[in-house]
């Protein structure tokens, strides 16, 4: 079967064509650029962008297979979660294929993609897994049980993992995306040299809250510089004493969650889990503590938003659960897999 995905949820435009679980193009054009002076991604660039390269492409990705449109078989479509504007470009994209094709269009959950995304990598992880979906949107606990079996165990109750990072970027001056530049900063610094809290880390759920832990670094930025002027090495101790804290809560959360709900293997998806200390904390931890667990991290590519995870997990659920034809559109707050989810899966008209 020939899937189409198409994602546009946030500044990255992506198209990609599986056969069956083989990618065969996988094409993504990125307005990171442009929103990097602004510090954070605008809406409606990022929306005006996507109408500008949602059919390149398309074109691209076509070319690269040398398949044409009557080959595809289904669309796959980033619903939800996400900026408005950018979704409904990519959802009016598929509907118009869909109905010029007369083929289905399967609306995805683009967190579930990201936590799915695992079972594209070379090493896939069997069900049951426990997935960690950490980018700058999302913070994510998702148990998933089978292939038509998952359920959201915790959230962040406010900022994303991410979020956080590119925000105490922000307050030190270290550009945008932030967490990159706070993981590289962090290797030759103190991650004990302040002391910031570990929120929420001894409540018995799973659920994340990183705000306060960014207001903390705020106030200790407010004490430095209320003393002397702020040098580089206060700098980079505090983004190392951030990160600490924050991959504290990240990594205790997640084998906590894997040992109640004895998962094999933890998959850590989004941005976020490109971070060096939470890859060495995680593995160091899981060891600490006895744990067999096979801790699995995306590529670079997998991690980023790609439309090839939307093409999966709209295939793997089309093929699943094959649904009655109802009408739905792009839903900015998406929230329908808060329970076990494929049985109320549904198409687009
Ligand atoms: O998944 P992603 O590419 O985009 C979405 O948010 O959907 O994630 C981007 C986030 C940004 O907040 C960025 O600062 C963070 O991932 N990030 C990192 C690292 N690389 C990217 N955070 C910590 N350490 C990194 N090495
Ligand atoms: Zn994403």
């Amino acid at each position: 079967m020939i899937t189409l995905g198409i994602e546009t949820s946030c500044d990255e435009t992506a198209v990609a064509i599986l056969d069956g679980t083989k990618v065969l193009a996988d094409v993504v054009a990125s307005s990171a650029e442009t929103h990097a002076e602004y510090g954070g991604v605008v809406p409606e660039i990022a929306s005006r962008q996507h109408l500008e390269t949602i059919l390149p492409c398309l074109r691209r990705a076509l070319k690269s297979t040398a398949l044409d449109l009557s080959k595809i078989d289904l669309i796959a479509v980033t619903q939800g979660p996400g900026l408005m504007g950018s979704l409904l470009v990519g959802v009016a994209a598929a509907q118009a294929l869909g109905a010029a094709l007369n083929k289905p269009v399967i609306p995805v959950d683009h967190v579930m993609a990201h936590a799915y995304s695992c079972q594209l990598a070379r090493r896939r992880p069997a069900f049951p897994f426990m997935a960690l979906v950490v980018s700058g949107g999302h913070t994510l606990l998702i148990y998933w049980k089978s292939l038509g079996e998952a359920k959201i165990i915790g959230r962040t109750h406010d900022d994303a993992a991410g979020e956080a990072f590119d925000k105490v970027a922000k307050m030190l001056d270290l550009g945008y995306p932030g967490g990159p530049v706070i993981d590289r900063l962090s290797r030759s610094a103190d991650p004990s040299a302040y002391n910031f809290p570990r929120p929420l880390i001894r409540d018995k759920n799973y659920h994340f809250s990183f705000s306060g832990l960014k207001t903390a670094v705020l106030y200790k930025l407010r004490d430095i510089k209320s003393q002397r002027p702020v040098k580089d090495k206060d700098k980079a101790d505090i983004a190392a004493s951030f990160q600490e804290a924050a991959c504290d809560v990240l990594v205790h959360k997640s084998l906590e969650a894997c040992v109640e709900y004895k998962v094999p293997a933890l998959f850590v998806a989004g941005g976020v889990s490109a971070n060096t200390r939470l890859k060495k904390l995680l593995t160091a931890e899981a060891a600490k503590r006895g744990l067999k667990l096979e801790i699995v991290f995306p590529t670079a590519r997998l991690a980023a938003d790609n439309a090839v995870m939307i093409a999966a997990l709209g295939a793997a659920e089309y093929n699943g659960h094959k649904r009655k034809r109802t009408s739905a559109s792009a839903r900015q707050d998406l929230e329908p897999y808060s329970d076990f989810f494929i049985q109320k899966k549904e198409l687009f008209v």
